[in-house]
């Protein structure tokens, strides 16, 4: 083996073995290489086990730290990402104004974001996985699932209980809004995880503070999406009906 094959598999001792460590090293950067080996190294897993989602952004893997807890590993990608959907969700961003112009720097922004959102819905109350470290474009957080089996999206199994579902939303929404002026900016029943009847909210790399200019029209996407799906559970709600229930919640939620 060269002997620069040789280092780069040393970096790679998260991955179970040889055969998985040609592919990783074929399918990233070594600049990502190095941010997992960092993550590994200081504990927050041991080995990354399987691919549990591969998307246009990011691979999300199965990890395992050394006491066997399982992990959520979401490592962006650099090359493939969409620099101008990417920009828009940050620029307007005041916790991001000036990010340097390189894919690299916006998708380490991006996965930064995503972590500080995460911990944001976490401080707010609203289910979400606890983001654990990141580095670069790689994010370790919490993995939503039971004994090792991820949980299924909403858009795949549905909560039977339609009352709850409705409620839990609209919670959600009035939450992020008035508790942490944050708007998710891609809500659906595509980024909702049901663990066992809990609804989990996942995939907040986008989501924007309510001061950005485009603030308004994203959020009104969300309720767009969010009325429609509830309507489809065969509930009877609009765009603006979800939009007064929300606002009923002002000073429930007031910060
Ligand atoms: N913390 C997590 N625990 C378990 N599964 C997860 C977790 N985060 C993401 N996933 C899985 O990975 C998929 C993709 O994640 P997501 O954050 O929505 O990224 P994207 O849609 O940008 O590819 C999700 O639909 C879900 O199946
Ligand atoms: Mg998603």
């Amino acid at each position: 083996m060269k002997e620069e094959k040789k280092e780069e598999f040393s970096l790679m001792k998260f991955v179970p073995d040889d055969s998985a460590r040609k592919i990783f090293a074929k399918v990233f950067d070594r600049q990502t290489i190095e941010s997992v080996h960092a993550l590994a190294s200081k504990g927050y897993f041991d080995v990354l086990e399987f691919v549990i989602s591969t998307g246009k952004e990011a691979h999300v893997f199965r990890a395992r730290d050394r006491t066997g807890n399982f992990r959520a590993v979401k490592i962006y990608k650099i090359e493939t990402t969409d620099f101008k959907r990417m920009s828009q969700y940050i620029e307007g961003d005041v916790r991001f104004g000036r990010v340097k112009k390189t894919r690299r720097s916006l998708v380490y922004a991006w996965t930064k974001k995503e972590f500080k959102n995460l911990l944001l819905l976490h401080k707010i109350g609203v289910r979400a996985p606890l983001p654990l470290a990141f580095q670069n474009n790689v994010l370790v957080m919490e993995f939503v699932g039971k004994k090792g089996e991820a949980s299924p999206r909403l858009k795949e199994k549905p909560l039977e209980d339609v009352e709850k579902l409705h409620s839990t939303l609209v919670d959600f929404l009035a939450k992020m809004l008035f508790k942490a002026e944050l708007i998710h900016s891609d809500i659906s029943e595509y980024n909702i995880l049901n663990k066992n009847g809990e609804l989990v909210v996942i995939d907040c790399a986008q989501a924007v503070l309510n001061s950005h200019p485009e603030a308004k029209s994203f959020f009104e996407r969300d309720i767009t999406n969010i009325s429609n799906y509830l309507r489809k559970k065969g509930l009877k709600i609009t765009k603006e009906s979800l939009m007064d229930e929300i606002k009923a919640k002002k000073a429930l939620f007031k910060k």
